[in-house]
């Protein structure tokens, strides 16, 4: 397709990375194994000194870059398919990008949920549903960025532990790039839904008997000794990557940011490269201001909540984490100070929710006929919360981002529908608010003789 261009081209600026604690930078090739800083261990962020340094006329064009990104919605190009790629000019992070690995991730649908938002009188709720990538979440595309790069590096194998998205997405794409993959899963852990993924997609899975900030460990260990690339949300390439639904969920409000976006917190790269994108696109001048972001975590795995209400964040303590939300059973976050630094710096907040407000906000999800997995649905229980403590008020513009699809972990949605998810203990008994509401939400399956009357009489009873 056509290009336009640009006043000063942006790919031909290199990258950097600059250490999230002691501010050191350096360039990506001397990077650890572990993408921890020699110094003082944290973790990087990729940044672009061209953007800072070019002043002026010879400052990117907002209005171009908007309009060549929208074109490319029209273009047959791969790289211009890809909702990540599209967005090129603000990822310069390969030396050629047609070494991109791509399926076309991204673009994905922003819905309305409008009987939620009358529920929870708020006039405009959205859900970004990046459950509607390949694979079937968000990883998509952080993995596009970060396995590309490993492939440009000329690595074999990659790897990452995981609590199932992460590796069904990263044996996808090392499996569309011709590469190897290692996968390691807390043992029982994880949803089915997405440990056959991986199977299906040739990694080579390791069940450990460990959590999954252990399985992070011994990977770690193992990047140390062996050729193999890091693909965990350490690696500062995966959140240039998943940066990107930020472009298009300020595009689909015509480029006026929403006020408020709602992610879940498990390891939490996500919110962290979340709050990146939308502090670029304002830097950048493609944006006026950034939304507030709050960070959702379940109650059994709080972390980051625990941290804010102890001192703001400035101590840090891993808890042991417990959550039928396998996909954010994460005690040891890596990315605590950059996802505490985006809520601080976008006025946001941060909370927990109980395993019975997930499961309702699950299903309340999937009377709106998208459905999530459980770990997404964490979103809606948190906005209730902010919402009855009048910290989003009706006026305001909601996004909540759900991460996953609800095929996922389809266990959790039948346990939930036939009545034995939760115990008693967990819904506050028969007579609780919580049980009316999944008293109301609940659809089993019912058994009823093959005959057109008995299916008839079964319909009235419902009704
Ligand atoms: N939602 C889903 C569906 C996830 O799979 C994850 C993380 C999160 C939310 C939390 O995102 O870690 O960036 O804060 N899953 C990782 C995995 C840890 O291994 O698939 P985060």
């Amino acid at each position: 397709m056509a290009t336009v261009r640009l006043k000063a081209g942006m790919n031909d600026i290199l990258h950097q990375l600059r250490c999230f604690g002691c501010g050191a930078r350096i360039q990506s090739a001397q990077a650890q194994p572990d993408f921890r800083c020699a110094q003082c261990g944290e973790l990087f962020e990729i940044e672009y000194p061209g953007w800072i340094e070019r002043k002026g006329s010879d400052r990117p064009n907002p209005g171009a870059l908007k309009w060549l990104w929208r074109e490319r919605r029209c273009s047959s190009e791969l790289l211009d398919q890809s909702g990540v790629w599209r967005f090129r000019e603000l990822l310069p992070i390969l030396e050629n990008f047609g070494n991109a690995v791509s399926l076309r991730e991204g673009n994905t649908p922003l819905y309305h949920l409008p009987r939620n938002a009358r529920k929870l009188g708020v006039d405009q709720l959205y859900a970004k549903h990046q459950g509607m990538n390949p694979t079937s979440s968000f990883k998509d595309t952080g993995m596009t960025a970060a396995l590309s790069v490993a492939r440009e590096r000329g690595f074999e194998w990659v790897a990452c532990a995981s609590t199932g998205n992460t590796s069904a997405a990263m044996a996808a794409y090392a499996a569309r790039a011709g590469m190897r993959s290692l996968v390691l899963i807390p043992e029982g852990k994880i949803a089915w839904g997405k440990l056959s993924q991986a199977m299906d997609y040739g990694a080579v899975t390791c069940q450990l008997p460990v959590d999954f900030d252990r399985c992070l460990n011994v990977l770690t260990g193992i990047v140390r000794q062996a050729p193999i690339y890091l693909l965990n949300s350490v690696n500062p390439f995966r959140l240039e990557g998943q940066k990107t639904p930020a472009f298009e969920i300020a595009e689909a409000f015509d480029w006026n940011v929403p006020d408020h976006l709602i992610v879940p917190g498990g390891n939490l790269g996500n919110s962290s490269a979340l709050g990146k994108g939308f502090r670029e696109l304002k830097e950048l001048g493609l944006v006026a201001r950034m939304p507030r972001i709050s960070v959702i975590q379940a109650a059994g795995a709080n972390p980051l909540v625990q941290s804010f209400n102890r001192d703001q964040c400035a101590t840090f303590e891993p808890v042991e984490a417990h959550t039928r939300a396998t996909a954010i059973r994460i005690g040891n976050p890596a990315s605590w100070r950059k996802a505490a630094r985006v809520i601080q710096d976008t006025g946001g907040w941060c909370l927990d929710v109980t395993e019975a407000e997930i499961a309702v906000a699950k299903a309340e999800i999937g009377a709106e006929g998208l459905g999530c997995e459980p770990a997404s649905a964490v979103t809606l229980a948190g906005l209730k919360k902010l919402r009855a403590d009048g910290k989003v008020k009706s006026h305001d513009v909601v996004v909540l981002l759900l991460t996953g699809h609800t095929l996922k972990d389809a266990d959790y949605t039948i346990d939930f529908h036939r009545g034995s998810l939760l115990s008693d203990e967990e819904t506050g008994g028969p007579g609780s608010a919580i049980s009316a509401d999944i008293g109301a939400l609940r659809r089993n399956a019912i058994a009823v003789d093959a005959t057109p009357a008995a299916v008839l009489a079964a319909m009235k009873e419902q009704i």
